[in-house]
């Protein structure tokens, strides 16, 4: 395979070029979920368009009733008889506040020296443009090299992400019979090719095999028509967020089991296979906890934390409001409280099923005097990758051969809902290859991605577009 090693040679000479490229894309404010970065979000999209363009994809932004998808395609070589990869990413990123939380400012991308080496800062930096690169720049260094892209590949990256990929189906829908129609004029789509998850550690690159769902839900708790004097009304009134807090003070009992009726009637159990393979990686307790910023954990009984993370169903409140909260004592009843939650589900669980049984439990329990309100925002089914999947087999032999490293497989305790979306819609299944660590801090201040990894991302896509390449259909 000296194609390739050349091709590796070359990604890590002109290394340098592709960290300022991808500083460039991180200094656009694509934060989608905020109307007043629309235009930023679109020139991030645009951005991608125009590197895809350069590289002799046929590129465009495809509108959606939200923030349009970077479309782009390439037949590969003359004659081409492998698979066609769809390559998955996405270019919105989360808010970057809190703001004052930030050592340098979230859209101005630095390089700093890390404990494992040189690494990016900057929103997006890991979640997901870093990774999105990975793949471009695998692209850039076959053209420039060989002259051709040895794959069919077509590339989907979402500017809608982060905000449940809410249009994403829909658009998946339309283009059905163009991604994998059999008149499909590029020819149909065999299977996705995400990297939007993570590493098992900086020098050992993973396969994801699970992805958990997710449901996300507002419960707004209305009392009396205006705030009171709690002298005056407190005992005699329902105050919304002592009711808010007595009800979700009862969903988990002391063993951290989630109290709604039928939440775990579903939950596919851990086989024990699946669990010894999961206890031989090795995980770092402890580490993990350091990188919290604690010492204890807490958590469902009888399950390892890695187990709880991967393969466990969760319910967390990821909000609650109400009240007075500015300085000094206000002695009052408040007129509402409210409360967001959010749960990660695993195999077989349905969403729409525990979000039924989930609000009937917290109605059960509001007292006549309160009005509740509830807001749906948005859900997402597991993932397991198909166990038989030829593609991991070659992904997992190549890169031991090209690369000197194996892939582990492992699971991901975050979700990337569409992943199931190209299965539903399209039949496609999907490889999860990410380059994450759990100490990028994604969604939180001070995002980095570890130059390392931007590296290792870069020569696994090389390594694979041309193992695919070599793949009977
Ligand atoms: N890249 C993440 C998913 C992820 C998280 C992978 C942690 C590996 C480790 C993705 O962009 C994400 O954050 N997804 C959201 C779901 C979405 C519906 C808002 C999540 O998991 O919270
Ligand atoms: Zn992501």
């Amino acid at each position: 395979m000296t194609t390739t090693q050349d091709v590796l040679a070359q990604l890590d000479q002109v290394f340098d070029s592709s960290v300022s490229r991808l500083a460039q894309w991180l200094s656009i404010p694509s934060v989608g979920t905020d109307p007043a970065c629309n235009d930023d979000t679109r020139r991030a999209g645009q951005w991608l368009v125009d590197q895809l363009s350069a590289i002799g994809l046929e590129a465009q932004l495809a509108e959606t009733p939200g923030h349009p998808v970077v479309m782009a395609h390439h037949p590969g070589p003359v004659g081409y008889a492998g698979p066609h990869i769809l390559f998955y990413g996405h270019y919105d990123v989360q808010p970057a506040d809190p703001l004052d939380l930030w050592k340098s400012p979230p859209f101005e991308p630095v390089i700093e020296d890390g404990p494992t080496g040189k690494r990016i800062v900057a929103r997006g930096a890991a979640d997901d443009k870093g990774q999105v690169m990975t793949f471009v720049e695998a692209l850039r260094a076959w053209k420039d090299v060989t002259g051709e892209i040895p794959c069919r590949i077509t590339c989907l990256v979402e500017g809608e992400e982060e905000s449940g990929s809410v249009n994403l189906d829909n658009f998946l829908t339309d283009q059905r019979e163009a991604l994998v129609g059999t008149g499909a004029a590029n020819g149909p789509c065999d299977f996705v090719v995400v990297s939007d998850t993570g590493m098992w550690d900086s020098n050992t690159p993973a396969l994801t095999t699970m992805l958990r769902g997710l449901i996300y839900l507002e419960f707004i708790l209305h009392g009396p028509s205006h705030d009171l004097h709690s002298g005056m009304a407190g005992g005699c009134v329902p105050n919304p967020i002592n009711e808010l807090t007595r009800i979700f003070g009862r969903l988990h009992d002391a063993d951290r089991c989630i109290q709604i009726p039928g939440f775990y009637d579903d939950v596919q159990p851990l086989s024990d296979a699946l669990r010894a393979e999961w206890e031989a990686l090795g995980f770092d307790e402890q580490g993990f906890l350091t990188e919290c910023g604690l010492t204890e954990d807490v958590g469902e009984y009888g399950y390892s934390l890695l187990e709880r993370q991967w393969g466990r169903p969760t319910c967390d409140i990821n909000g609650i409001v109400g009240g007075y909260t500015g300085k000094g004592a206000k002695t009052v009843i408040p007129a509402t409280a409210s409360v967001k939650v959010s749960c990660r589900l695993v195999p077989n669980q349905d969403p729409d099923k525990i979000t039924q049984s989930f609000i009937e439990w917290v109605k059960a329990q509001v007292p006549p005097a309160c009005k509740l309100e509830v807001l749906d925002h948005g859900s997402g089914r597991p993932f397991v990758m198909a166990p038989d999947s030829p593609y991991v087999e070659v992904a997992r032999a190549g890169l031991e051969e090209d690369l000197g490293k194996r892939p582990v497989l492992m699971g991901c305790g975050g979700s990337i809902p569409v992943v199931e979306s190209f299965k539903r819609i399209l039949g496609l299944d999907a490889l999860l290859v990410g380059f994450g660590l759990s100490d990028d801090r994604v969604h939180s201040p001070n995002e980095k991605f570890d130059l390392k990894c931007f590296n290792l991302g870069q020569r696994t896509h090389a390594a694979l577009l041309s193992r695919f390449a070599g793949m009977q259909v």
